[in-house]
């Protein structure tokens, strides 16, 4: 896995490759390179971050070239696993960012041929390829190559002596930056930002040919039209704003992205019923929601409030495992949930979906994203650009547009309603207040950066927010968390409760309330510190509890709103403390786009 950039126009192309490799970086990067176009191919890599590279590169002097930066999947990190690869000669030079399954096969039959292999990359059967098939013209080589490989791909290619990119795109994300004096290939939109805002997104099979003057896109062998769209977001929003990490900043807009996200659906006073003609169409029996990650737990969560306000059953599916079981979907809404909407699991589940005849509603962050082109129907969350790899603004945004779905379908009385509205409205300033209280969640991580060991608890619409505080904690801090359905622990996990082991119970107002005081008693009589997250004015749990984080009393089907962001601090704050790379932990992308 890893980030594809290229760039081909009347300005040096090191400095922009390099700028634009340190703008994806956040999407994980154990190793880096790039490769110019000057008098021949010149390409410099090594198994650092992009922010060494730059500092030792020797200056490649050339006004084309591509770049990459890579996160271990066949091969370890290190410069001869580093992207740009090579063929033979030196004179084709290829970044990849996929898996080509059958490349052991590929490899075999190109060595038997006289190619000569350097890494133990998939990638490397590329150059080698496009060389094989190369009579004069590199897209048509490139479009041969690409017949023999079997995986998913963006590529991007560039051969010495042709003054052109090719860039093929194949259930990876590619974008092509249309510039004024040049133009950009990139896997994402944030590479290219500081340079344009015009794009184009590359289809399921496009081969893109970019001069420093004209962009052509190829299918099958024919030139075909793609829409040119304008990104919305600015430099800025794809930047930190004073803050120091990403995570930070992003959980601090929670408050902006609940009033963006619902006032584009809400139109300010009523759920626009009117909308979603698929949903009706489909005629509502039951529901599947699919998802991974932390868009797994925003359907779990949706699944509560959906069954409540529109009392038909909903099975919420981990998109990855979606495949290995016999799908009973007759009068089945499926709704899909992905940030990136590039997760490779997710679209293999909204592609079977659909190869079984299933409608399929979509919602993700990204406009133009292969969710948004595979789905019948997109939603799109307004979180704006989310860079660090632990998601936070897009979960509450996709928990926006769930509320959202489940108030337009209701079956509640209009009293409920009205009151489950108003709640609605309130959230912004009711998660502004968690924001506000920062001081003793400091406080609660200085407390959970000593342990190593940490369960979280929690019943009813709890249980998902405690998984999702449970996967923000390890993936920022790398403490082992563990959510638990809080009933579930004294069936195994009690036996690993002890001094070293603290809980963290997430207590609503609700028919749980009782049942989790008795669960923290029993989590304390077997001698875990207990850290509680309960509304204000609930004083049983303050005399409980070793720690108590005060949330807002909110509605409790809102409850994990403010639970949730309460958990993101939790966890930025005791990442930071352990002095863990926030913004992009070990081992981890932004984007999973491989299976
Ligand atoms: C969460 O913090 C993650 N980094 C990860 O679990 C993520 O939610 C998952 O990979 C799904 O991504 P998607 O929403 O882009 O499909």
């Amino acid at each position: 896995m890893g980030s594809v950039v290229g760039y081909i126009g009347d300005k040096q192309a090191q400095p922009i490759l390099l700028n634009c490799l340190a703008k994806l970086e956040y999407r994980g990067c154990d190793s880096c390179g790039i490769a110019v176009l000057g008098g021949s191919i010149e390409l410099y890599k090594d198994a650092v971050r992009v922010k060494e590279l730059a500092k030792v590169a020797p200056q490649l002097g050339g006004t084309m070239g591509i770049g990459h930066t890579r996160l271990a999947t066949h091969g370890e990190p290190s410069q001869v696993n580093a992207h740009p690869h090579l063929d033979c000669h030196g004179t084709i030079a290829v970044v990849h960012n996929g898996i080509i399954n059958n490349f052991r096969e590929l490899k075999r039959q190109l060595i038997s041929e006289g190619h000569n292999f350097v890494s133990e990359t998939d990638t490397e059967v590329m150059p080698h390829l496009i060389e094989k098939y190369y009579t004069g013209n590199l897209e048509e080589a490139v479009e041969a190559a690409l017949r023999d490989v079997e995986g998913s791909y963006a590529m991007i290619v560039l051969r010495a002596s042709e003054p052109k990119l090719v860039a093929a795109s194949k259930d990876s994300p590619l974008i092509i930056g249309i510039g004024d004096r040049g133009n950009f290939i990139a896997s994402d939109v944030p590479a290219i930002l500081d340079y344009t805002d015009r794009v184009i997104y590359l289809e399921e099979g496009d081969i893109g040919v970019v001069t420093p003057d004209s962009i052509k896109i190829r299918k099958d062998g024919m030139e075909v039209d793609r829409e040119e769209h304008k990104i919305l977001w600015s430099v800025e929003e794809a930047q930190k704003a004073g803050y120091e990490h990403f995570m930070l900043k992003e959980i601090h807009e929670q408050p902006k992205v609940i009033r963006d996200t619902l006032g584009e659906y809400t139109r300010v006073a009523e759920p626009a019923v009117d909308d979603l003609a698929v949903m009706r169409a489909v005629g509502i029996e039951s529901m599947l929601m699919l998802a991974c990650g932390t868009s797994y737990h925003a359907a779990l969560i949706g699944k509560y409030v959906v069954e409540e306000l529109l009392r038909v059953p909903v099975r919420v599916e981990i998109a990855s495992e979606f495949s290995y079981y016999v799908q009973t979907l007759a009068g089945t809404a499926a709704i899909v949930i992905t940030q990136s909407g590039e997760t490779a699991d997710t679209l293999r589940a909204i592609r079977r979906l659909k190869g079984v005849g299933c409608r399929v509603v979509a919602i993700t962050n990204v406009v133009g994203s292969a969710a948004s082109r595979v789905a019948d129907q997109t939603i799109y969350t307004r979180a704006g650009p989310e860079i660090s790899v632990a998601a936070t603004k897009s979960f509450m945004a996709q928990l926006m547009v769930l509320y959202w779905l489940a108030m337009s379908y209701s079956k509640a009385d209009s009293r409920r309603l009205a009151s489950l509205l108003m709640g609605l409205r309130q959230l912004p300033s009711k998660v502004q207040q968690v924001l506000d209280d920062e001081d003793k969640i400091l406080e609660c991580a200085k407390f959970l950066s000593r342990y190593e060991d940490v369960f979280f608890i929690g019943r009813g619409i709890s249980f998902p927010v405690a998984l999702e505080g449970a996967l923000k904690l390890k993936e920022t801090s790398y403490i082992h968390a563990e959510g638990y359905a809080a009933g579930e622990l004294k069936h195994g996990p009690f036996a690993l409760l002890g001094g070293d082991t603290p809980v963290i119970a997430i207590v609503a107002r609700d028919n749980t309330y009782e049942a989790m005081l008795t669960d923290i008693k029993e989590v304390k009589a077997r001698g875990s510190p207990v850290m509680a997250l309960a509304e204000e004015g609930d004083e049983a749990i303050g005399e409980l509890a070793d720690l108590v984080i005060t949330v807002p009393r909110v509605d409790t089907m809102f409850s994990p709103v403010v639970n949730v962001v309460a958990l993101q601090l939790l966890a930025y704050y005791t990442a930071k403390q352990r002095g863990c790379p926030i913004d992009s932990p070990r081992n981890l992308a932004k984007s999973v786009t491989v299976e």
